[in-house]
């Protein structure tokens, strides 16, 4: 056997597979050759143990709770850094240096501002849709609204679409909010910076002078960066398969969007916001503990596990102290929530079964309560996931598609359905 290769027999035919090594992180056994040699596919529902694709992006290592953006620590990103650094990082692969963060920052501020058209798509919308299914659906329109960039095999429309993909998804994000609380639209203001704007666009209003607290904009900074991008998650993935048949860059992020939605993945601030709201008090976290360790119960203490993290998320750290900040900023240190949130954490910490399962809090264990303090309603805590991570799936659709080995994604199946069977017409059915 060479080495560097795995051997493998299926139905007695022993055949070589190359091993491929990444920077860091598990071996890779190449299997793409395996269906040619042996006839055989393999099976891996959830992708627990298949990499989808190769990347020079984000690189987790789940054991010991590390994420690496391009190499760099994402505590040392959130601490020192701002959001539009980490896009640019992201989509190019390194740090900025003073000029081209400048030049970057003013190429974002000059896209914020979204087609007019946009105002009247909105009034298509029931004042009490969920701000997701608007997100949705606006990010689908976008390829309407900017013909001119969906070329993809164009890398200036492919760069452009990025930008405008970047700049433009804050306004929309605001615009949603706003239309849900009949407020007029505020218009993007391009010398503020990315948070700040959009912070502005949210909770401005037009008769009012509108001061920004820096502690709040850096927080929300901080959570746009700690949500920026986390390999080949759901969306990510989502993005990266609409992207391989061709599609657009928006209507890929907006399939991305729609993935995010779900409970399990970036619904998961609001549902955990829910669960902390319906525990009620510190008295009732065990009934809940004992809830989620019970079999036949469906209920899942939100916030908790992590398909990748066996070992605290690096993420729910950073979260964990933005929402001491926050709370502390807002003079709201006593918030109930919090107190349930800080005991039931301590109590699943200690308890046997999250211990033997490995399941600690996630970033959106703490970022529920800090989104709250900061004024956003829960329906909008996941269109605040959508908007920071659009950078990261914006990166990882151009990674794809800027890869000559790329080919439309397209997954086989393990059929149990019924065989080849005869047709019998309607009449002559029992
Ligand atoms: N509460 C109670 N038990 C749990 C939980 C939980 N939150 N999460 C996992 N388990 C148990 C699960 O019942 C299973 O037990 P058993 O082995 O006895 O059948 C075991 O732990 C493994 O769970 P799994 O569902 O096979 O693990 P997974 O990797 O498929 O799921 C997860 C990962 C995140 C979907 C899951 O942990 C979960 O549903 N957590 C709550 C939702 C949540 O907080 N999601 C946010 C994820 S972080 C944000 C993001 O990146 O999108």
């Amino acid at each position: 056997m060479q080495p560097n290769n795995a051997q493998i027999t299926v139905q007695g035919k022993t055949i070589e597979l190359p091993i491929r090594k990444g920077t860091i992180g598990p071996d890779i056994i190449d299997i793409a050759s395996l269906y040619k040699k042996t006839g055989t596919f393999t099976y891996d529902p959830g992708f627990t143990s298949t990499a989808s694709c190769e990347s020079r992006i984000t690189y987790i290592d789940g054991n010991q709770g590390i994420l690496l953006y391009c190499g760099y620590p994402i505590d040392d990103l959130a601490e020192h850094g701002d959001f539009l650094e980490t896009c640019y990082l992201l989509l190019f692969g390194s740090l900025p240096n003073r000029a081209n963060k400048k030049e970057f920052d003013h190429l974002v501020q000059q896209h914020h501002m979204v087609d007019e058209q946009f105002s009247r798509f909105f009034q298509g919308f029931r004042r009490d849709s969920h701000p997701m299914a608007v997100m949705v659906a606006c990010l689908g329109a976008m390829s309407a609204f900017y013909h001119d960039s969906i070329d993809i095999t164009d890398p200036q429309q492919r760069n452009i679409a990025s930008i405008r993909l970047i700049a433009k998804i804050p306004t929309l994000a605001a615009m949603a909010y706003k239309y849900s609380i009949s407020q007029p639209f505020i218009y993007p203001l391009n010398t503020l910076h990315y948070t700040e704007n959009f912070l502005r666009m949210c909770f401005a209003v037009p008769c009012e002078t509108y001061s920004i607290n820096p502690i709040i904009a850096r927080a929300i900074d901080r959570i746009f960066i700690l949500h920026a991008d986390h390999e080949q998650n759901a969306s990510t993935s989502t993005v990266r398969l609409a992207g391989s048949s061709g599609a657009n860059p928006f209507a890929c992020i907006a399939a991305g969007v729609a993935c995010l939605w779900g409970p399990a993945h970036g619904g998961a601030n609001e549902a955990c916001l829910k669960m902390l709201e319906e525990i009620g008090s510190v008295q009732r976290i065990p009934e809940f503990i004992n809830r989620a360790k019970n079999k036949k119960d469906p209920f899942r203490l939100m916030g908790f596990g992590h398909r990748v993290y066996k070992n605290y998320d690096p993420r729910a750290k950073i979260m964990q102290k933005t929402c001491h900040e926050v709370l502390k900023e807002l003079d709201l240190k006593d918030d109930p929530l919090l107190k349930i949130a800080v005991e039931l954490e301590d109590i699943a910490l200690h308890d046997e079964y999250f211990i033997e399962k490995k399941l600690y809090p996630n970033v959106d264990f703490y970022s529920g309560i800090t989104l709250k303090a900061l004024g956003f309603p829960t329906s909008m805590f996941t269109v605040l996931f959508a908007l920071a991570r659009s950078v990261g799936w914006v990166a990882q659709w151009k990674e794809m598609i800027e890869d000559p080995a790329q080919k439309i994604g397209r997954p086989r199946q393990l059929y149990t359905g019924p065989s080849k069977r005869n047709y019998i017409q309607i009449q002559k059915r029992p």
